[in-house]
């Protein structure tokens, strides 16, 4: 009771700090800033990559990214190869189920993905229609179509941004991937076919390029942006680029993500860190590595605050026994990875404070809104007197 009746002029007396006052202000009562508050100060979103079965209602993970999230991506459930096991058969039983949780907690929704080339993307059905058809080009087109208004048309309204093509270029070469379905049958320029169909069948939404392997790798951002450029360019109707932040071969460089955000940027794109993870084996040498790991989760955090262009970050999964990174050969050999922000039993690990005080140290607003902040803060105190 007593901290009840205080708390006003706690946060009044926080508010005329300096540097703390916006941080206060923005979080809850009980003085402390969740991910999603804390990016909300700092003008950001903070999302989430999850499967259904992390949003039981009542399950403590729910709970969790409810109160901690502000973006909600499925991790799998919305790849046309999750949503449709046969021609003409969809099933939108756990893409559903996501896109009610984020509406239910208001939460934005990233459409993952439309058009993905590698095998996990189109269901494995399209391969044997698409090459036993006598005209391979115009059923492929077809098909895309069709998906394209069943999915994104269904979502529209509730998706803001989708990924519309995820990952067109080589793993670890520059191209554009030869070697998928939708390259050897329409050539490079079906990139720009997917944005186009995409565009009409949900004008609403964003429409971003998702590319993996990039931050590391400036031979591949530097096929990046120019294909980002090209598309520009060429009119075709791109919003943004994701780039995905799996940090699994190098620490993030804070300087060279935040000049390949800005050259996106420049580009007149959206950018936003769409999958983030980083795993504790990059700090096996450091004296503290979970300490090592938060400094470069902070790092992330830090070169997208600098890059106006940079409008969220959303990390892959929500505890280190959900990670995909410890499925991966050869990364699985140092398993447990231990790559995201909650340990396994559901506890903030450093990284996590690490995010959020890189967050919540964005300058606060300026004198008149401070004073404004100020006096709501010392009425509210005064309503309280008895
Ligand atoms: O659901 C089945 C289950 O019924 C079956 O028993 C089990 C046996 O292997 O497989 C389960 O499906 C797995 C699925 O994840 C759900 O957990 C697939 O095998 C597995 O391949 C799939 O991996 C996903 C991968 O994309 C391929 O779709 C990862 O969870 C997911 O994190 C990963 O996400 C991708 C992004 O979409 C794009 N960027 C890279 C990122 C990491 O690869």
């Amino acid at each position: 009771m007593l901290a009840e009746r205080f708390a006003p002029l706690a946060l009044l007396v926080a508010c005329l700090l300096p540097g703390a006052a916006q941080a206060v202000a923005d979080c809850g009562s009980d003085f402390t800033c969740s991910l999603r508050e804390a990016a909300a100060h700092a003008g950001i979103y903070f999302g989430l990559a999850t499967k259904p079965s992390a949003l039981g209602t009542g399950s403590p993970s729910a709970a969790v990214i409810a109160r901690e999230f502000s973006s909600l991506t499925p991790e799998n459930d919305m790849k046309w190869s999750a949503l449709s096991e046969a021609p003409g058969v969809y099933d939108f039983t756990r893409s559903d189920s996501l896109a009610d949780f984020a509406a239910a907690h208001d939460m934005r929704l990233r459409g993952h993905t439309l058009f993905w080339g590698r095998p996990n993307g189109p269901p494995q059905w399209i391969d044997a229609t698409v090459s036993s058809a006598p005209d391979p080009a115009a059923t492929l087109r077809g098909l895309m179509q069709e998906h394209a208004q069943t999915v994104a048309g269904r979502y529209a309204g509730r998706i803001e941004t989708w990924d519309v093509v995820n990952e067109p270029l080589e793993l670890l070469g520059a191209g554009i991937d030869a070697d998928t379905l939708f390259t050897r049958v329409l050539g490079e320029r079906w990139v720009d076919e997917a944005f186009h169909l995409a565009a009409v069948a949900d004008p609403g939404a964003l429409r971003f390029l998702n590319e993996t392997n990039v931050e590391s790798n400036p031979a591949k951002f530097e096929a990046l942006l120019a294909l980002a450029g090209r598309l520009v360019a060429d009119q075709v109707p791109i919003d943004g680029v994701g780039l995905q932040a799996h940090f699994l071969q190098a620490r993030p460089n804070r300087a060279q993500l935040e000049a390949q955000l800005t050259a996106l940027g420049d580009l007149g794109l959206l950018v936003e860190l769409t999958e983030l993870d980083i795993p504790l084996y990059l700090f096996a040498a450091d004296p503290e590595p979970l300490q090592a790991q938060a400094a470069a989760y902070a790092d992330v955090v830090n070169a997208c605050l600098a890059v106006p262009a940079c409008r969220g970050i959303t990390v892959w999964g929500l505890t280190d026994a959900d990670t995909w990174v410890d499925s991966l050969f050869p990364f699985s050999i140092a398993r447990p990875t231990r790559p995201l922000l909650f340990d396994e039993a559901l506890a903030p690990k450093p990284a996590y404070d690490a995010v959020v005080a890189a967050l919540l140290a964005v300058p606060e607003p300026g004198p008149a809104a401070q004073l404004a902040l100020g006096l709501a803060l010392l009425g509210a105190f005064r309503r309280q007197r008895p």
